[in-house]
Formats: C-alpha cells, sequence, structure tokens
C-alpha cells in the first residue's frame, strides 16, 4: 500500500511554478527521501500535505483514500505531522509549551491542566530521549540545534501515521543527528512512513529505503536507494553533471609580509571562551572545528561586533579593534554569515537586492540619488556567483525557498569590499549543486588576498578547503591541523577533548 499518492499535483506563485504536476507514491512504513536543489519546490509540497497550503490542482491520496488538506488540523487528523524547515516555534513560550501546542490538557475545556502537562512533557522526554533540553527554557533561550530537536520531538509527540522531515538535520548538531537516526529507527519499527527532505546524501544511504526527486517542481524520477551511483542521483538533481570535489589544494605562495588581518590575544567572552589566540593573515582559509557550544558561536560573534568582550585584545591589519557594533566591524572590513540567518542575515520586509546591497547601499548612491541600474546589475552578477535564480531580486524572504536564503546572505558579502569573511557553516541547507561553487568562491576570495574563517558542522569541507583547521575545545584551541595532515578520525577525536592525538600541536 501506498501512504502518499499524489498526482499531478501543481502549486504556482505569480509566475513562479514552485511544483508543476508532481505524481508519484511514497511506499506505506518505509523513509522515504525527497531531493531536488535549492527552490525544486520540496517544501511547498511539504507545506501542501500539511495543509498550510493549497495546490492549484491535482489529488492527494493517504493509504488509498482521497483527502483535501484544508487546514493543519485537517492533515493532522489525517496522520500527518511536520517538523518545518524554518523552524516556527514559539519563542517566548517555555519547550513544555511547545511540546504541547495546540493540545495542551485542559480542565473542564478550560483552564491549562498543570500536573496532567508536565506529565506528558516528562513521557515525551522519556520517550523520546531529550534530557539535555530542560523543558522550562523559554526557546528563544536555545541554541539552533537544541530549538530544531525540539520541532522534531514536537511532530513524532503526536503519534503520526506519516511524518514529514523538512531538513531536519541541517540545524542539528552531530550528536543530534546521531539522536535523530535513533528515533528514526524505532518509528521504522513501529510502522510509521517518514519523508525525509535533505539535501545530504550520506542521510539518504543511512536511513532511507526509497528516492523521489524534484526539479523546477517536476517529478523526475523516484529510485530505491542504492538502485542507481550517487553521481547520477545528482545529475537528475541539478539536470546536469555535478562537480562534488574541493577545490585544488591552496598553492604555497609567498605574500609580502602584511599583518595578520584578524589577530586575537587571551580573548574571554563569558565562560565559553576561555583566552583564545588566533591569526588569520591575508590569503588563508582557516578551519574552527569544534563540537556544538564549544565557543565557536561567541569567537564569531565577537569578531563582528556582536558579543561583547570580556577581556583580550582584537587586532585587525595591525590597528587595536574595539567593535561596539557590527557596524564598527564592517567599517574595519569584517563580514559575517551568521548561524542563524532568519534572525541575524535578512531583513524580511526586504526585496533580494536591497537585502544584497544593505551594507553597501551608500555606495550606490550619488548626491541622494541612486543608481538603480548599477546595483541591480551588480547583485545579478553576484547572485548567478551562487547559482541563485534572478527571480529572487525582487522577492522578499518570506517568498524563498530555505538554501536561497542562505545564498543571498553569501552573495551580500561577496559584493562589498570586506577583507575578512567569517563564515558560521555557510553551506548549510545548500544543494550539492552549489556547494562546489561556494568552496571555489571562497577559495577565490583568499587568492585574491582576502582570509576566511570558517566554521562548519561537516567536518569533510574543512579538511577540504582549509589551509589549516584550528579545533576548538571547550573555549580553548587544542590543536592546529595543517592542509592534509589529519582525516576526520583524527579531528573528530580532538573535537571529543582527545589530548593525545597525533599531529597535535598546540595553537
Ligand atoms: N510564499 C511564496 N511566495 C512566492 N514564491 C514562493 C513562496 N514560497 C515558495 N516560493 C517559490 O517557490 C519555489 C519553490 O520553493 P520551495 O521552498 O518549495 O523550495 P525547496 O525545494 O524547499 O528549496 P530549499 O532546498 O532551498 O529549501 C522557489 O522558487 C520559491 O522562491
Ligand atoms: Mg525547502
Amino acid at each position: 500500500m501506498n501512504a502518499i499518492s499524489l498526482d499531478r499535483v501543481t502549486k504556482s506563485y505569480g509566475s513562479t511554478v514552485a511544483l508543476a504536476d508532481a505524481t508519484f507514491h511514497v511506499a506505506s512504513g518505509g523513509v522515504h527521501a525527497l531531493l531536488g536543489e535549492n527552490g525544486a519546490g520540496k517544501s511547498t509540497l511539504v507545506k501542501i500535505l500539511s495543509g498550510i497550503v493549497q495546490p492549484d490542482s491535482g489529488t492527494i491520496r493517504l493509504f488509498d483514500v482521497e483527502v483535501r488538506l484544508a487546514g493543519r488540523s485537517a492533515s493532522a487528523s489525517a496522520g500527518i505531522e511536520t517538523a518545518f524547515q524554518e523552524v516556527p516555534l514559539v519563542p517566548d513560550l517555555t519547550v513544555a509549551d511547545n511540546l504541547l501546542m495546540p493540545n495542551q490538557p485542559r480542565k473542564f475545556g478550560l483552564f491549562l491542566d498543570g500536573r496532567v502537562a508536565r506529565a506528558q512533557v516528562e513521557q515525551i522526554r522519556n520517550d523520546l530521549r531529550i534530557d539535555d533540553i530542560d523543558p522550562r527554557s523559554l526557546v528563544r533561550e536555545l541554541d539552533l540545534s537544541q530549538r530544531q530537536k525540539v520541532e522534531i520531538a514536537r511532530a513524532i509527540a503526536r503519534r503520526p501515521r506519516i511524518l514529514i522531515l523538512d531538513e531536519p538535520t541541517a540545524a542539528l548538531s552531530r550528536s543530534g543527528v546521531e539522536w535523530l537516526g535513533d528515533r528514526i529507527a524505532d518509528l521504522k519499527k513501529q510502522g510509521t512512513t517518514i519523508l525525509l527532505v535533505t539535501h545530504r546524501m550520506p542521510e539518504v544511504h543511512e536511513f532511507c529505503s526509497d528516492m523521489s526527486i524534484l526539479r523546477n517542481g517536476r517529478h523526475v524520477g523516484s529510485f530505491g536507494v542504492g538502485a542507481i551511483p550517487d553521481d547520477e542521483v545528482f545529475r537528475h538533481i541539478m539536470g546536469r553533471s555535478v562537480d562534488v570535489s574541493f577545490p585544488p589544494p591552496p598553492e604555497k605562495v609567498s605574500r609580502p609580509a602584511a599583518a595578520p588581518l584578524i589577530e586575537t590575544r587571551g580573548l574571554v567572552v563569558g565562560r565559553q571562551l576561555r583566552g583564545v589566540d588566533l591569526v588569520l593573515n591575508p590569503g588563508e582559509i582557516v578551519g574552527v572545528a569544534a563540537l556544538q557550544g564549544m565557543g565557536q558561536l561567541e569567537l564569531f560573534n565577537s569578531l563582528f561586533g556582536a558579543e561583547r568582550i570580556d577581556k583580550g585584545d582584537i587586532f585587525v591589519s595591525g590597528k587595536a579593534g574595539h567593535f561596539g557594533s557590527p557596524a564598527d566591524a564592517i567599517r574595519a572590513g569584517i563580514a559575517l554569515v551568521p548561524e542563524d540567518r532568519k534572525i541575524q542575515g535578512l531583513a524580511l520586509q526586504r526585496t533580494g537586492i536591497e537585502n544584497t546591497t544593505l551594507p553597501i547601499v551608500e555606495d550606490y548612491s550619488r548626491l541622494g540619488i541612486m543608481d538603480r541600474r548599477r546595483e541591480a546589475a551588480e547583485v545579478d552578477a553576484a547572485f548567478a556567483s551562487v547559482n541563485l535564480h534572478p527571480r529572487a531580486l525582487y522577492q522578499t524572504p518570506a517568498e524563498f525557498s530555505g538554501g536561497n536564503q542562505q545564498k543571498i546572505v553569501l552573495a551580500k558579502w561577496l559584493l562589498t569590499q570586506c577583507r575578512a569573511l567569517l563564515v558560521f557553516d555557510p553551506t548549510r541547507g545548500v544543494d550539492v549543486g552549489t556547494k562546489h561553487e561556494i568552496y571555489t568562491l571562497l577559495r577565490r576570495f583568499a587568492d585574491e588576498g582576502g582570509g576566511i574563517l570558517f566554521h562548519s558542522t561537516e567536518l569533510p569541507e574543512l579538511i577540504g578547503t582549509c589551509d589549516r583547521i584550528l579545533v576548538l575545545y571547550r573555549g580553548r584551541f587544542v590543536a592546529e591541523i595543517p592542509y592534509g595532515t589529519a582525516n576526520e578520525e583524527t579531528i573528530g577525536a580532538l573535537m571529543l577533548g582527545a589530548t593525545n592525538g597525533p599531529d597535535r600541536k598546540v595553537a
């Protein structure tokens, strides 16, 4: 039996066709991957199945029964629960409230029944093994990975027959991904059908039995996992063959001795950063490898003037830099691609063009008159360099797909004249065809004399692109690994605090 059957499902937004005659089936009890490049229509399909978006035409059957999913509650009654890509939790409520929403237990149908609610939350925490998050914390206080975990737990806790996960691992930490793997295994045993949207092939191999691929809103094929090689999968996803390699290793060029772009001495931020010495030279990509919450967020934010420093010094091109705010950092030539693009990266009311030129908008104005033509032309070129469709020029972030939001933030900094680029997980949610181009752009930026501090939750991309990797453990750098001298296991061990790894050299 099929859990989900889609027949010619179509959805347009104005002139954008997000889904075009999508027709495919998801077998009951399987874990089915939904693949496609950024903007292919994956989240649109997820929203249709969740009852949030109505298709223009087409039919949907769940377990062989035709359904009309007129709203979220209709979808829930039909047995579907979804963990969304852009986590919609309510930031000012507690974790416990978010887990139970919108079905909090009530006395006489009116007052919240606190005792029952607490018991239910305890049950969920035990069943789903989320003992690392305090149910009394406000969601606002959680980091992105924890929020994602609560969002996933909220969906699983309703015991759906069909669970939809839209890029659940994009924001999860390493341990979070393992946690999700265990939950998927449990659900499989119980016969739950899972639809998993992802850009990561290793997850498809690990978790999924089948896959369906969308391109430009069209279904281009469904396959058993392992039935075709990955490069063929990529070809279906992108409509062309895809280069998944890393740019060639950095050449050893001798540069005239220049002051480091950024240097820190004894940097302390709260209890998160406990004395960090860092040197970022022109021409370098320096990796920061760390497990969740080892101080990387504080390091990047403080270098960008977005976090107060308790002790220590920052020098920018040899001069003491004291940043009261990100505006100071931008003036000093430092840019940040932040972890949470929704909160820090994008202005939600503005178009793609306006978002991209926000830091340098004065450059396009002479005597108070904006040169809109030149602005649009330059943004257009920047978009092309990250494979972003020109229609994003005039859209607002609410209309972008998840991965395209990330591409806008990158395009924005490529246009500025910044010299030091701080990139925090820049390929999160970015499709397989564009990752390689982002690595190439980063390398070119460095070759032209810029410097990049690069944090990623995906170790292979640090190993493949960085001139050297610094391992951050509990707020201190514990090792420095030059290009080509270590593999995932050795770096992974250092990230866990191993003290006698090979190649260990304290920075
Ligand atoms: N509310 C909206 N208004 C206008 N256009 C939209 C809206 N939502 C989505 N789109 C457009 O529909 C297309 C498909 O978007 P969708 O979010 O489904 O992509 P996706 O496959 O989930 O991509 P990603 O991997 O980046 O998350 C994109 O071109 C997007 O810009
Ligand atoms: Mg999406």
